[in-house]
């Protein structure tokens, strides 16, 4: 039986790939903080154990590790936060929230899994397309993001001398608790079902990258490639700024 170690598992697109991944006989560790939703989840399947710790705190995230008997060669790192700025107005303690699960939390569980990393690791890490170009109310996220990215692509690098593989997944809306909070449309919003069926399908293919849906994420990556003043005038535009 495979084995499968998915953080953020307690809600959302975690939640439908530790399912999925149950359904289809992989053993799934299931990690996330609500004690409640991680019952739930244990309860739904025999295939299903949990661990609950914080991806913000590095020794919690340690322990949890040492604690496992035997770490999955597959790690999908999808624990994540969004909160978005207001009028403009930087505000350092929600940066230092959003960085602090997206980028050190991701970090802190890299950190405390890198020991096991060998040619039949592969490491999953979910940024978003929200990183490919500047969205209103997006600085903290986008930014967290982009870093999430740019780890992820440079861990492509270099952690290839072991023949771990490494994958960035990019979702675009995907209809969760975290999307649920937004006040604005969300263009091709997609379900979690939808998600974890990209995501399971592009890990079993060993793609580099996963973006979804295609094409919300081929327009986003289209206008990322314009000159900043045009790219800007369409970003306006499509987001309905004046
Ligand atoms: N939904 C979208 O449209 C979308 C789009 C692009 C990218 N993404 C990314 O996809 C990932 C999953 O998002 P989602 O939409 O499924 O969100 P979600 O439903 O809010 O789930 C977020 C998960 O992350 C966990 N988490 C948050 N802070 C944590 C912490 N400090 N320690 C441990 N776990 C923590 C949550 O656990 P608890 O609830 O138990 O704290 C939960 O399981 C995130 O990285 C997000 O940025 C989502």
């Amino acid at each position: 039986m495979a084995n499968v170690l998915i953080t953020g598992a307690s809600s959302g697109i975690g939640e439908q790939l530790a399912k999925d991944y149950a359904i289809d006989g992989w053993r799934v560790i299931a990690c996330g903080q609500s004690e409640e939703r991680l019952r739930m989840l244990q309860e739904s399947s025999n295939n299903i154990h949990t661990i609950k710790f914080s991806v913000t705190d590095t020794d919690e995230v340690m322990q949890a590790v040492a604690k496992l008997p035997q770490i999955p060669k597959l790690i999908i790192l999808n624990a994540g936060t969004c909160e978005y700025i207001e009028h403009g107005r930087i505000d350092i303690a929600l940066f230092k929230r959003v960085f602090d699960v997206n980028v050190f939390g991701l970090l802190n569980c890299i950190q405390a899994l890198q020991e096991s990393f060998d040619v039949n690791t592969h490491l999953v890490i979910v940024g978003s397309t929200a990183s490919y170009i500047p969205l209103p109310r997006a600085e903290a996220y986008g930014a967290s993001k982009a870093a999430v990215a740019y780890i992820a692509n440079t861990l492509a690098l270099d952690l290839e001398h072991l023949g771990v593989k490494v994958t960035l997944v990019s979702p675009g809306f995907v209809k969760t608790p975290l999307t649920d909070k937004n006040d604005f449309a969300m263009p091709m919003l997609v379900t979690p079902q939808f998600a974890s069926q990209k995501i399971r399908q592009g890990i079993a293919t060993g793609k580099t990258e996963i973006h979804f849906p295609f094409q919300f994420s081929l327009i986003l990556k289209l206008i990322r490639l314009l000159p900043s003043s045009l790219q800007l005038a369409v970003i306006k535009r499509m987001t309905g700024r004046k």
